[in-house]
């Protein structure tokens, strides 16, 4: 098999790359990236393997889109402006990446004939939705440009998949933690803003009292999920959308807590405003991947914490 991963210079992608190229069944893994929120360091370990090649480009430009697709057997499409914040404060950019470069790789999976696409999407598109846990046949109204991006790219998935033959998986991520996600710049996720805080002894900032919870995934679930989707036994003509969580719930003080245990920090938290299109509650059903793709959440916190603090 020929994977591409877009966005494969990020956090996410680069995990995924790392884990593609480690099975003897996926003869090549490409990477098409423009390096926007991404960084070179995340993939130079695979820059000399022969399985791997990397495509500069953009997702808003349907030529690269194109290009990268050539003689691909599968996408995993994880390309994206991510953070809430982040949209809040562009939404046009937002837009452009997550919608218009969404559809483009839709576009040229199409005309290169490629049938199988898997996305991320979000646990953002639960909004408003005051139901836990989140399971994936409900959603409420979206709380932010950014969750309506991923919302979009689920009316897409659902269209392209029925109209044109593909079998689509979009995936909704529940926070994803672990090695290579970057924990400098504004909209830098609580998780490594944590560790960063308690590797250099200074306090990190709690938005809210430290109740806010969610569902904190370890990013193998996220790297299984994306093979699974690649690689399992799917239906065609049809769009399955799947939480990729833990199905367990974790507030956020607990989180500095085992993170300050772990590194052995001695300083505490300064707690902040809650932010503007944040869910304060979040906790996923993982029943439907379990049942269809055979998932298996991996939800030792405190292991993959662990792990994290001593990386690199
Ligand atoms: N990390 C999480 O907790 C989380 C939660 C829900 C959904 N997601 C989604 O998962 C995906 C991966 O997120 P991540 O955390 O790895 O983020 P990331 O920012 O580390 O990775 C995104 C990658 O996409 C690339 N990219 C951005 N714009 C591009 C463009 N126009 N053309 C080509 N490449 C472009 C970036 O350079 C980067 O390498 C995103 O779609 C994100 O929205 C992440």
């Amino acid at each position: 098999m020929k994977i591409l991963v877009t966005g494969g210079a990020g956090f996410i992608g680069s995990n995924l790359v790392k884990a593609l190229l480690d099975r003897d069944d996926i003869h090549l893994v490409r990477v098409l990236d423009n390096f926007a929120t991404g960084h070179l360091s995340n993939i130079e370990e695979f820059l000399d393997n022969p399985r791997f090649e990397l495509v500069e480009g953009d997702i808003r430009n349907i030529d690269d889109c194109m290009k990268a697709c050539n003689g691909i057997d599968a996408v995993s499409h994880q390309a994206a402006l991510g953070s809430v914040p982040r949209s809040i404060a562009d939404p046009i950019n937002s837009h452009n990446v997550n919608v218009n470069g969404f559809l483009n790789m839709l576009e040229a999976v199409r005309a290169k004939g490629i049938k199988r696409f898997v996305y991320a999407s979000s646990s953002s598109v639960y909004g408003d939705l005051n139901e836990s846990p989140k399971v994936e046949t409900r959603v409420g109204k979206v709380l932010s440009p950014y969750a309506a991006t991923k919302m979009t790219n689920e009316l897409y998935a659902e269209a392209y998949s029925k109209n044109y033959n593909l079998t689509i998986a979009g995936f909704r991520y529940f926070n994803v933690f672990g090695p290579k996600q970057d924990p400098n710049g504004p909209y830098a996720a609580v998780i490594p803003l944590f560790m960063k805080a308690a590797k250099t002894n200074v306090p990190p900032t709690i938005n809210g009292d430290g109740s806010i919870t969610r569902d904190f995934t370890p990013v193998v679930n996220v790297v299984n999920m994306n093979i699974l989707g690649l690689t399992g036994n799917l239906e065609g003509s049809k769009h399955y959308v799947f939480n990729v969580a833990c199905g367990a719930t974790t507030d956020l003080l607990s989180i500095w807590n085992m993170i300050k245990e772990i590194t052995g920090s001695t300083v505490d938290p300064i707690f902040g405003a809650v932010r503007n299109g944040d869910i304060l509650f979040s906790l996923a059903d993982v029943t439907h991947a379990k049942e269809v793709l055979g998932y298996e959440p991996n939800g030792d916190l405190r292991k993959a914490l662990k792990f994290l603090a001593e990386y690199r």
